[in-house]
């Protein structure tokens, strides 16, 4: 078992580096089996949600090579076989290889996908999907087998604008025939650099980042080289802990326009802060406004800044409301919070929060992948030694989190029990 141990209250000062994106290397690992040879994929961060992909690419009898950030997956002996449960419920973004599989095989064997507990999280809308392009589902005690003799193209309305169903959509439609239009497509920024990667392999999509995808099948796809993304939740994420300890923090190799939502949030809370044209470098506010915020889906709020952005909402000056709209159970890390002596009540998904309120250091356990970033923030501001235990959560998706932050001055370190 690891714990991280943070003494807190130090300034942090220098640059971090922002890695590549985690929601988008997630979809690209498994979408890189829609063709056949090698691909080259760089800037894939190195985060444990990235290893549990690679064991299911070898299960799949493709080989991985690793050189630093950068990955090459040779296909050319892939092997469609049952995805074990072990595998699958590592992750959630193990239901990509639904879409790509069947889009390849028209035959899919998978245990259900595992992830962070921040909801039902149900794949309705990657079935209904599947579904309309001719797939027949079957549901046998934990495992989903999916099988088409065909896929046709179609227009599929998404009750909602799941990110996961729009993606997986697109991979299943890439070889389907005819024409495919995702209506009331997910828009978030991950997808374009998604559907950037499956046209370089050869697909014919259009419309990634508005609310209409069409994806016009074709017979074949190749493997190509292809970059990933910046993060711009692990960008958003050091932004905060910039607002809250930074002395000149610099954050560098990201896209602040992913980030607008979050920068005019902290512009009303009364952050100042220097943009270029991909880093943004950040000092401590010493008077906090109080704001209320909405979790909301691509350009609004992301859900996945919402448990850090609570943290800096207990040091405004009056009270704030933080509302969660996308996941019903993305509150687990308020507890912990007022064990540190954070003023929070908790109605449902809202959180009214009374600041501004000193937090002091205490054993903490992150519930989920964000929320414990968000513990990780609150270590950082608070008096004393904050340990945080069930860090597997945050290791799951921030790169080299505890380097990045020793190397600008924070007193943080990792330990294995
Ligand atoms: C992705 C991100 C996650 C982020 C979320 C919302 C990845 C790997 N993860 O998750 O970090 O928090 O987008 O921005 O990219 N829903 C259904 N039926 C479905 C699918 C989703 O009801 O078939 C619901 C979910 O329960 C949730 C909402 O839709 O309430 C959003 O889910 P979705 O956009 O699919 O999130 P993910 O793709 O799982």
């Amino acid at each position: 078992m690891k714990r991280i141990i943070i003494e807190g209250g130090y300034p942090l000062k220098g640059t971090i580096s922002i890695g590549g994106a985690k929601n988008s290397a997630v979809a690209l690992i498994p979408a890189s089996l829609l063709a056949e040879g090698i691909s080259k994929i760089d800037n894939i961060p190195n985060i444990t949600d990235r290893d549990a992909l690679f064991d299911i690419i070898k299960l799949l009898n493709c080989q991985i090579k690793q050189s630093g950030n950068t990955i090459t997956i040779d296909t050319n002996n892939l092997k469609n076989t049952l995805i074990n449960q072990e595998l699958s419920v590592k992750l959630r973004a193990s239901y990509y290889f639904m879409g790509v599989l069947l889009a390849k095989y028209k035959h899919v064997e998978i245990y259900f996908p595992g992830g962070c507990n921040i909801g039902n999280r149900p794949i309705d809308l990657h079935l209904k999907g599947f579904r309309a392009l001719g797939a027949k589902i079957t549901k046998r005690k934990h495992k989903y087998i999916l099988d088409a003799d065909e896929l046709k193209g179609t227009t599929i309305n998404l009750d909602f604008p799941s990110v996961g169903a729009t993606i997986n959509i697109m991979f299943a439609a890439t070889l389907a025939k005819g024409t495919t239009i995702i209506k009331n497509a997910a828009k978030e920024v991950e997808i374009i650099n998604i559907m950037e990667f499956l046209n370089k392999m050869g697909a014919n999509i259009k419309g990634a980042g508005t609310d209409t995808i069409t994806i016009e099948g074709v017979e074949k796809m190749h493997s190509t080289e292809f970059t990933v993304m910046p993060d711009r939740i692990e960008a958003g994420t050091y932004i905060m802990m910039g607002a809250l300890l930074g002395d000149n923090l610099k954050i560098v190799g990201f896209n602040p326009h992913h980030n607008e939502a979050l920068l005019n949030h902290l512009n009303d809370m009364g952050v100042k802060y220097e943009l270029e044209d991909n880093a943004i470098i950040i000092s401590k506010c010493e008077k906090l406004k109080p704001i209320d915020i909405k979790t909301l889906v691509y350009p609004g709020f992301p859900t996945d800044l919402g448990q850090p952005m609570s943290v800096l909402l207990t040091q405004a000056e009056g009270i704030s409301h933080m509302e969660e709209t996308i996941w019903e159970n993305r509150v687990g890390h308020y507890p912990y919070l007022q064990k540190m002596g954070a003023n929070i009540e908790l109605d449902g998904l809202k959180a009214t929060i009374k600041g501004k309120t000193e937090l002091k250091g205490t054993e903490i356990n992150a519930t989920d992948l964000r929320g414990g970033a968000a513990l990780i923030l609150a270590g950082l501001i608070a008096k004393g030694t904050t340990t945080v235990y069930d860090i597997d959560y945050i290791l799951r998706g921030y790169e080299n989190i505890i380097n990045k932050l020793s190397d600008v001055g924070a007193k943080i370190k990792i330990e294995t029990i």
